[in-house]
């Protein structure tokens, strides 16, 4: 949809390098949401499926858990800076469902329900999301939504639930996994509820068939392509290689109320260092990627917090065209091991991000220059040049003969606006 709107304007056909430019009629699943990509808070890489709330009351799954990541959210500016989805992932749920077939949460963790959990997210301005899975169990081995679509729908309008987290685990035969996606989606568009719908359907599907986006964005806000994210650059890494050869299939997917889903931010956490940090936050933002952070908000470095609340950073994520990025395949690349992607904005600006793959050395330079991007078609004559991370730094007008050195860290990235 993006696409079409940038055809029809004054954008060159020619600007996504390397792509093939299919103007495709995609329509997002018709629910009015999820228009920029959804932010917020999502348990899982962080706290995966404690249950054990006798020896680990601090980090089990339970009500008190996402209590407490609620206050945080209101009160550390989480919800100010857009971070609105409060999200249970697995783990929530008890062993069977109730008399009535219909699911509940585990007594002992959640002795409120889910239903008091919402208002209480409700109550404070936050959403709240929840996890089920397509199949006949989730993956943790607790009951799915299989041959219950309809009552799980209900049950979750009926609790006040925002968003659905729908994962795939035993899922069954192809045509019963991508059945059960659709059937939801429409089960839960007949609740009249606003319930934002992430899927995992090509995750699962990719290596049976050739999955239709089209076909996924209508029936899901956002979905997942690859596996779960860990905390670690190697993870990272890998996908966002996983993104750029698959960029020409998913790039085109994407646009207002559709999102490819590249799993959450594992910022403020162990395993990134400051420099891989920025790189997640940059290319996130580029990639139009949900931002659901998975850390934990009780206990989040200063600079962490800053850069996952960095204002600019966020616009270009939310920017309202809602253009994925995509990896420029130029010469810089190969050459030089630095990679480029860019995310054009709207007002005709783009954001570009610049990664040292390196992984020995120093701080490397590299000679920018605006004819690396769009064939050098971005602003006609000169550009304003913004750098938004790891600092931020005006650099003024450049025009396309001028070059601009700039220093990058080994497994880091400098993201620029230029307008
Ligand atoms: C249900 O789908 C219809 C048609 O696509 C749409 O107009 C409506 O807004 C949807 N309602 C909800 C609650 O998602
Ligand atoms: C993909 O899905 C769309 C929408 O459901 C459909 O119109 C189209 O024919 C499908 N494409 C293929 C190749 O199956
Ligand atoms: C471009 O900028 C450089 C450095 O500011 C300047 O030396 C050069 O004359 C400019 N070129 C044009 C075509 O404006």
């Amino acid at each position: 949809m993006w696409l079409q709107r940038l055809l029809s304007g004054a954008w060159p056909l020619t600007f996504i390098l390397g792509l093939a430019v299919v103007p495709l009629q995609v329509r997002g699943l018709n629910n009015g949401l999820a228009l920029t990509p959804p932010m917020g808070w999502l348990h899982w890489e962080r706290f995966l499926c404690e249950t054990d709330c006798q020896k680990e009351p601090w980090r089990c799954i339970s009500e008190q858990l996402f209590m407490q990541m609620a206050d945080m959210m209101v009160f550390q500016g989480w919800l100010d800076a857009g971070y609105q989805y409060l999200c249970i992932d697995d783990c929530w749920l008890a062993p069977e469902r109730d008399a009535n077939n219909r699911l509940q949460a585990d007594p002992i963790r959640f002795p409120g329900g889910i239903k008091k959990l919402a208002d209480y997210v409700h109550d404070r301005g936050l959403l709240l999301g929840i996890y089920q899975d397509v199949g006949k169990k989730t993956c943790a081995g607790f009951p799915g939504s299989k041959d219950f679509y309809e009552l799980d729908a209900q049950t979750f309008a009926d609790w006040g639930v925002d968003l659905l987290k729908f994962d795939g685990c035993y899922y069954g035969t192809l045509d019963e996994l991508e059945d059960g996606y659709r059937r939801m989606s429409v089960a839960l568009n007949r609740t009249g509820r606003n319930i934002v719908l992430s899927c995992e359907w090509p995750l699962y599907a990719r290596p049976l068939t050739k999955v239709n986006y089209t076909e996924v964005a209508e029936y899901c806000n956002s979905w997942r392509n690859f596996a779960d994210v860990s905390d670690s650059w190697s993870s990272v890494k890998a996908i966002l290689d996983w993104t750029a050869i698959l960029q020409n299939s998913l790039v085109p997917a994407a646009g207002p109320g559709a999102w490819n889903d590249p799993d959450m931010l594992v910022i403020g956490n162990f395993g990134l260092s400051w420099d891989q940090q920025v790189t997640q936050m940059a290319l996130w933002c580029i990639m139009a990627a949900p931002l659901l952070m998975s850390n934990d908000l009780r206990d989040i470095s200063a600079e962490s917090k800053a850069l996952l609340q960095n204002k600019e950073v966020i616009a270009i994520n939310q920017d309202p065209l809602g253009a994925q990025g995509y990896r420029i395949l130029t010469r810089w690349k190969k050459d030089s091991n630095f990679e480029l992607w860019e995310k054009p904005l709207s007002a005709i600006s783009l954001a570009v991000s610049i990664t040292n793959r390196m992984e020995q050395g120093g701080p490397r330079r590299i000679e920018f220059s605006t004819t690396m991007l769009w064939k050098g078609t971005v602003c006609k004559k000169k550009c304003y040049i913004t750098q938004l991370l790891p600092t931020r730094q005006e650099y003024g007008y450049l025009n396309i003969t001028a070059k601009l050195p700039l220093w990058v860290n080994p497994t880091g990235t400098i993201l620029l606006r230029i307008d």
